[in-house]
């Protein structure tokens, strides 16, 4: 293993690459990784950095979004089969005809979908910053897309807007119910819950913090607690014990496969080989960007 990874730093600094991991990789990517993050600081990151390569160590619609926000630099994944469940829960054709239904909406679309669906949308918005994206837009209503759970959390936190929501959701935080949470709450009387805002409503509810992967840092850090329940995929677990190795983090069983299909081996072949490149297509490029430049202009 430890040779794995000086052949990774090795080819890092011969093609002048970077690594960009979202916090769900495994923990041996964390190691290798020059940049942790939750979505939108991927993005930002993506956006500044002067790399000629980018190994994106994540799902597809975060290394398309790279690929989008810095078209001048190479793009590449270990496993471009690495998807998005809820990102394949909105189509262009199927949200083209939601639009006609409902002419004075804007579309705000999670970053967790296709190019093709960013260009059909009018900005995009993570899970760090919906709620601040939304009260910006200078509109009643709002599409948002694609997922159900995050909408009903924007409309909690954005009441003056009518928030008109997707129907799609995160097989790994949707099977998450309320029933659970008040279990964990008499398992571990002592922790304090934090919560993706991708699980449902009711869970949200139980919920002392509710918080992008990133904010759940900043969460755990500044509330006295010293334990903590993590109501999100597990991998969050072990980057929060990392962090911070003083207070205690609880997680769930909670796998995102996907995230999870990137291995020290996979890096290293993609540095090596160069592969695999992520392209957008020319006629979505240019409207997904729009959507993304507009998103990290109002956060
Ligand atoms: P974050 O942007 O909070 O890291 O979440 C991304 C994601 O896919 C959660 O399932
Ligand atoms: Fe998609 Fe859910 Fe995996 Fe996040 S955890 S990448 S939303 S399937």
């Amino acid at each position: 293993m430890k040779d794995i990874v000086s052949q990774i730093e090795k080819l890092k600094k011969e093609k002048n690459a970077i690594i960009l991991a979202h916090s769900y990789q495994r923990p041996e990517i964390y190691d290798v990784a020059d940049f942790i993050g939750d979505s939108l600081q991927l993005c930002q990151e993506a956006a500044r950095t002067d790399s000629s390569i980018i190994v994106f160590c994540g799902v597809h619609f975060m290394a398309e979004s790279a690929c989008l926000l810095n078209p001048e630099k190479k793009v590449i994944v270990p496993h471009v089969d690495a998807g998005c469940p809820m990102a394949d829960m909105v189509e262009p054709d199927d949200l083209r005809s939601f639009k006609k239904k409902h002419p004075g909406a804007v579309v705000v679309c999670y970053v967790n979908s296709s190019a093709a669906v960013k260009a059909e949308s009018d900005v995009c918005c993570t899970s760090a910053n919906a709620a601040k994206v939304v009260r910006q837009l200078d509109a009643e209503e709002i599409i948002f897309i694609p997922d159900r759970n995050l909408a009903a959390y924007v409309q909690t936190q954005v009441p003056e807007k009518k928030i008109i929501p997707w129907k799609g959701f995160c097989p790994v935080h949707h099977t998450l119910t309320k029933d659970y949470v008040e279990g964990i709450r008499e398992t571990h009387p002592n922790a304090n819950v934090i919560a993706h805002p991708e699980c449902r409503p009711e869970v949200l509810m139980l919920a002392d913090h509710v918080c992008s992967t990133t904010g759940m840092i900043e969460a755990a850090r500044k509330d006295p607690a010293n334990e903590f329940f993590i109501l999100t995929e597990c991998g969050m677990t072990e980057r929060l014990s990392r962090e911070l190795p003083e207070k205690k983090f609880y997680g769930l069983c909670n796998m995102c496969f996907d995230m999870k299909k990137n291995t020290l081996e996979s890096v290293l072949t993609c540095l090596e080989t160069e592969e695999t490149e992520i392209k957008v297509e020319k006629n979505v490029a240019d409207g997904a960007r729009d959507a993304l430049d507009k998103m990290l202009e109002l956060s």
